[in-house]
């Protein structure tokens, strides 16, 4: 069986190094939308036609599931992409509901990172109003995070004085967690370990969303009789640009080890 992967860029690559951790005996068929990364500052009905133009090149390559593994495309698309295909589809939010659980006990705030379009959509407001009684939830959009990802920026210096301008508003003693809501943070989750204080928690939708994908398969009868492949697309069949998938891969594959 094969199980389709889809982000507007190599952001994805996050939750499918889960994936193959958790789920080994899958095969699977990563898209990358490289004609109109980054979605997050773009128009939200441009990134539904992106989005369901994407999706329906991987069902002509043949996929039994998908994960939505873009913040941004779930809180645009999840809804028509299940109209339109019957095949399981797992979508993606930020983890804000978990984290306000787990601060309970501590009093202290989170910190929500994620794309300017997830931020200001109102699938992001009612998840907010609905799990966060106390008023201890605060957003960050770091668009310019998506553009050194997809840049393979790494660079812990380069990267450390970026994150440091865009926390110099917060006092981070106030602090309890911080949610990476793109899947393309998570890419930073060292960075971000060493320069912040030890007591705050970093936490991504990654895990839950290889969960929720792992009962949904069993559910819906979905065999394990893979063998851990990974096979590349990208809307822009650019050549260069599997080679980065495949660097990208390795790269989060070994932060998560
Ligand atoms: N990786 C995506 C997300 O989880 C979006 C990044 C972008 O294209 O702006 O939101």
């Amino acid at each position: 069986m094969t199980i389709g992967f889809f982000d507007s860029g190599i952001g994805g690559l996050s939750v499918l190094a889960e994936a193959l951790r958790r789920l080994p005996a899958q095969d699977y068929l990563y898209m990358a939308d490289t004609l109109h990364v980054p979605y997050g500052t773009k128009e939200k009905d441009d990134v539904k036609a992106y989005v369901m133009e994407s999706v329906s090149m991987m069902m002509e390559r043949g996929i039994d599931a998908l994960v939505v593994a873009c913040n941004t495309a779930t809180s645009i698309a999840v809804n028509e992409l299940r109209e339109v295909y019957s095949l399981p589809i797992v979508g993606m939010e930020p983890a804000v509901k978990p984290a306000v659980e787990m601060n309970h006990a501590t009093g202290k705030r989170v910190l929500v990172f994620a794309t300017p379009l997830t931020l200001q959509l109102p699938k992001y407001y009612a998840l907010v109003s609905r799990v966060d009684e106390g008023g201890i939830v605060d957003s960050l959009p770091l668009p310019e995070l998506v553009r050194y990802c997809e840049n393979l920026q790494f660079d812990k210096e380069v990267m450390a004085q970026y994150f440091h301008e865009k926390l110099s508003a917060y006092n981070l003693d106030d602090y309890g967690i911080i949610v990476l809501g793109c899947t393309h943070y998570p890419f930073y989750r060292n960075v971000l370990r060493e320069l912040l204080p030890p007591h705050i928690q970093i936490v991504d939708g990654n895990a839950g969303t290889v969960r929720r994908l792992s009962a949904l398969l069993t559910r819906s009868g979905i065999a394990h009789n893979g063998t851990g492949r990974v096979s590349f697309m990208s809307s822009g069949n650019e050549p260069a640009y599997l080679d980065k998938m495949q660097t990208a891969l390795a790269f989060v594959r070994e932060l998560n080890d």
